[in-house]
C-alpha cells in the first residue's frame, strides 16, 4: 500500500462562544477519519484554529470590557480544552489572528488583485450614527412592513416569512444603540467570483463533493454568481487590506486561509514541508470537513481564490448535516443546547463518539441525538457486547496462568473477523461510519453467540476440560482484540485499556495474525454503563444556565422586559365560528431555499388536493421530525402569495419563538379533515 500524505481540517469555530455538541459532532467525524488514516500507516495531519475576526467578536470583547486579543485568547484556551476533552487529536490548533494568517491573507489578496480579480465600488449601507458602525442586517430590528409584527430582524420576518431589505422595516433601530440607522456610502472591495463560473462548474463536478452538494451548487452556478464583498469598514477586528487604509478583510476572506496558516505554524514547529501540501502541483491530499451551512464559502469562494492565487484546490470537501436533539433543533430553554463543557462534566466522551459514529453516514442528513436511544445503544453495544466478550473470557484465561492457547479453536470464525477488514476499511474511508459500526457489531454478536454456545463457565466445572475452556476463551480474547482494532478510531481510550489488557498494541496490521501463546495482563473494568440520571442532570444544568442567561439579558434590556403582551379584544361567537380549524396530517415537510425561518408543509385535510403551507417553525423543527404528525390548521385563510409560492392556510403553534415553538398536535384519533369546534 502506498503511503498517502493527507492534510485534514475541521471548520474553524468562532472565537466568541462556547463549543456545543453540534461543533463536537464535526470534530468527532473528522477525528475518526484522521485516526483511521493514521492507523493504516498514512501521514495524516489534522489542523484547526479559532476563527477570531469580525464585528461580533469585537462587540463581545467590548461588552466584557477586555481587548479583542484577550477575549480570543480566553476562547482559544476553552476551545482547546474541549478538543482534548473529546479526544480530538488535532496536530495543531492555531488562530486566524496570527502572523502566519496575516501573511497568507495579504499574499492571496495581492495575487487576486494583480490578476484583475478584485473590483471596487461604492455601496450604500445602514449605519449606526451613535456607535459609528455599519450595521449588518442582524444588527437592525423593526416592525415587519408586511404583517406589522414587531421586533423583526433586518432581512426577514419570523412571523410571516416575508423577506425585505432593512430600509423597508418600519421603525428600524440599531440593536446596538437603539439609534435610528441612517444610509451611508462607502467604498467596498469585491472578489470577481463570476469570472470563475466555468472553472467552478468543472471543479464541483470533479469528485470533490458529494452528489447532493454538487447538485445544489449547480443550481447556484446556473442562476449566476455574484461578486463577493470582501471588505469591511473600520472599526473592525481583523486585518487591514494592503493599500486600503481603514478597510479590513471580511472575516470569511481570511477564515479558510487560516487552514494554511495553522499548517504553516505546524510545519515551522515540526520541519514538515508546507509547499508539498499547498503548492499548485501538490501530490498530497487536502480534505475539509464542514457543515452544510458553509458550503458556498468552501466550494465556491475558496477554490476560486486558490485557483487565482496559484495554490492547489481541495481534494474533497466533506459536508455533514446538523445535529438535532430528541428530534428537534437544539434549544437553550429545553436544556438541549448542550455545551461541550457541560457534557464532559457529566459523561464520558467515548459514549458520544460511539453514538455519533453509529449514526454518521457520508451524506448531509441531520443526525439526531436521541437521549434515550443514546443511553440504550452505548450500554448495549459497547458495554454489553464488546467489553463483555473480554470480561466473560479473561477470567478463565487468568485461571490457566494468563497465557493464550497456541492455536485458534475455530479458524473459520477467526477468519470471518479478519475478512471483514476490507469492507470496514472502505466504510471508514468513505465516511460511512454507521455501516462500519453495523458490521463491527454483527461480528460482536457472532463472538457472543460462540461464547454463549460453548458456555466455558459450565465446562470449567468439569474435570479435564481446562484446555478446552482455555481454547474457547483464547478465541474470545482474540475476537475482542479484532473488534478493538476496528473500533480504535472511534474509541481511542477504550483501545488503550484494551492494549494494556492484551499486552499488545493495536494497528490494522494486528489482524494479520491472532495472539497465540501470548501472555495477557489482568483484566480490569474498561467502561462503565451510561446512567440516564447523568444525562438528566446535564440537561437540567443546561436549562438552568439558559434561564439565568435569559434573566440577565432581560435585566439588561428594561424596555423589552417591561413590555406587556396586548390583551386581545373579545370576539363574538360568529367571529370565532368563521375560523375553519381542521385537523391536518403533515404528509411532507421540507426546507425552503432562501428562507431560513420557513418550512414548506404539505397538509392532508381530507380534501382531494393537499394544502401547501409555509410555516415559520424551522427554528424549532427539522422536517423529518414533522412528517407523519398531526396538527391543526386554519383552512379558510385567504391564500397568500409569497416569494417561494402560495401559502394556503396557517398551522397553529405556541411558544415565544426561536427553538421554543410547539405545533399543536391532536391525538391520533383525530382524523385529517375533522373540524375543530
Ligand atoms: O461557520 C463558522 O463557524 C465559521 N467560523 C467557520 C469557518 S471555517 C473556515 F473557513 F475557517
Ligand atoms: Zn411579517
Amino acid at each position: 500500500m502506498t503511503q498517502r500524505k493527507i492534510l485534514v481540517t475541521s471548520a474553524l469555530p468562532y472565537a466568541n462562544g462556547a463549543l456545543h455538541l453540534g461543533h463536537v459532532m464535526e470534530y468527532i467525524q473528522t477525528d475518526i477519519w484522521v485516526r483511521f488514516q493514521q492507523m493504516r500507516g498514512h501521514t495524516c495531519t489534522y489542523v484547526c484554529a479559532d476563527d477570531a475576526h469580525g464585528t461580533a467578536i469585537m462587540l463581545k470583547a467590548e461588552e466584557l470590557g477586555i481587548s479583542p486579543e484577550e477575549h480570543i485568547a480566553n476562547m482559544k484556551a476553552e476551545h482547546e480544552r474541549d478538543f482534548k476533552g473529546f479526544l480530538i487529536n488535532v496536530s495543531n490548533y492555531h488562530s486566524t489572528h496570527s502572523q502566519e494568517n496575516r501573511e497568507y491573507s495579504e499574499m492571496i489578496y495581492k495575487r487576486l488583485r494583480d490578476n484583475g480579480h478584485i473590483a471596487t465600488r461604492t455601496i450604500t449601507q445602514a449605519f449606526d450614527p451613535e456607535k459609528e458602525l455599519f450595521l449588518a442586517d442582524r444588527y437592525i430590528k423593526g416592525t415587519c412592513p408586511k404583517c406589522k409584527a414587531e421586533d423583526q430582524y433586518g432581512d426577514n420576518c419570523e412571523a410571516c416569512g416575508a423577506t425585505y431589505s432593512p430600509t423597508d422595516l418600519l421603525d428600524a433601530r440599531s440593536v446596538l444603540s437603539g439609534a435610528k440607522p441612517v444610509s451611508k456610502e462607502s467604498e467596498h472591495y469585491f472578489f470577481k467570483l463570476p469570472e470563475f463560473t466555468e472553472f467552478l462548474k468543472g471543479w464541483t463536478r470533479s469528485g470533490t463533493l458529494q452528489t447532493e452538494v454538487a447538485n445544489k451548487l449547480s443550481e447556484w452556478l446556473d442562476s449566476g454568481l455574484q461578486e463577493w464583498d470582501i471588505s469591511r469598514d473600520a472599526p473592525y477586528f481583523g486585518f487591514e487590506i494592503p493599500d486600503a487604509p481603514n478597510k479590513f478583510f471580511y472575516v470569511w476572506l481570511d477564515a479558510p486561509i487560516g487552514y494554511m496558516a495553522s499548517f504553516k505554524n505546524y510545519c515551522d514547529r515540526t520541519g514538515m514541508d508546507w509547499n508539498e501540501y499547498w503548492g499548485k502541483d501538490s501530490a498530497a491530499e487536502l480534505y475539509h470537513f464542514i457543515g452544510k451551512d458553509i458550503v458556498n464559502f468552501h466550494a465556491l469562494f475558496w477554490p476560486a481564490m486558490l485557483d487565482s492565487s496559484q495554490f492547489r484546490t481541495p481534494t474533497k470537501v466533506c459536508v455533514h448535516g446538523f445535529l438535532t436533539v430528541d428530534g428537534k433543533k437544539m434549544s437553550k430553554s429545553r436544556g438541549t443546547f448542550i455545551t461541550a463543557e457541560s457534557y464532559l462534566k457529566h459523561l464520558n466522551p467515548e459514549y458520544l463518539r460511539y453514538y455519533m459514529a453509529a449514526k454518521l453516514g457520508a451524506g448531509v442528513d441531520d443526525l439526531d441525538l436521541n437521549l434515550t436511544d443514546f443511553v440504550q445503544r452505548v450500554n448495549s453495544d459497547v458495554v454489553g457486547k464488546v467489553v463483555n466478550i473480554a470480561s466473560r473470557t479473561a477470567k478463565f484465561v487468568a485461571k490457566s496462568g494468563g497465557t493464550l492457547s497456541a492455536n485458534i479453536a475455530e479458524p473459520a470464525l477467526w477468519q470471518q473477523f479478519v475478512d471483514a477488514n476490507q469492507t470496514i476499511a472502505k466504510y471508514y474511508e468513505d465516511r460511512e461510519y454507521a455501516k462500519a459500526v453495523r458490521d463491527i457489531m454483527a461480528l460482536a454478536d457472532a463472538a457472543n453467540e460462540y461464547i454463549a454456545d460453548k458456555a466455558p463457565w459450565a465446562l470449567a466445572k468439569q474435570e479435564g476440560a481446562e484446555q478446552e475452556v482455555l481454547d474457547i476463551c483464547s478465541l474470545g480474547v482474540n475476537m475482542f482484540r479484532a473488534l478493538m482494532v476496528y473500533l480504535k478510531p472511534v474509541l481511542p481510550e477504550l483501545a488503550i485499556k484494551a492494549e494494556a489488557f492484551l499486552n499488545d498494541s493495536l494497528s490494522w496490521q494486528s489482524l494479520s495474525a491472532p495472539l497465540c501463546n501470548h501472555q495477557v495482563a489482568e483484566f480490569k473494568p474498561m467502561m462503565t454503563r451510561v446512567e440516564m440520571e447523568k444525562v438528566d442532570a446535564m440537561i437540567e444544568e443546561n436549562k438552568a444556565a439558559a434561564s439565568a442567561q435569559a434573566e440577565k439579558a432581560a435585566a439588561a434590556k428594561p424596555v423589552a422586559a417591561a413590555s406587556i403582551e396586548p390583551i386581545a379584544e373579545t370576539i363574538d361567537f360568529n367571529q370565532f365560528a368563521a375560523v375553519d380549524l381542521r385537523v391536518a396530517l403533515i404528509v411532507n415537510a421540507e426546507l425552503v431555499d432562501g428562507a431560513d425561518k420557513l418550512l414548506r408543509l404539505t397538509l392532508d385535510i381530507g380534501e382531494a388536493q393537499p394544502r401547501n403551507v409555509f410555516a415559520g417553525i424551522r427554528s424549532a423543527y427539522s422536517p423529518e421530525a414533522l412528517i407523519g404528525r398531526r396538527t391543526v390548521m386554519v383552512a379558510n385563510l385567504a391564500p397568500r402569495k409569497m416569494r417561494f409560492g402560495v401559502s394556503e392556510g396557517m398551522v397553529l403553534a405556541a411558544g415565544p419563538g426561536g427553538s421554543d415553538i410547539w405545533i399543536l398536535s391532536p391525538d391520533d384519533g383525530a382524523q385529517p379533515g375533522m373540524r375543530i369546534s
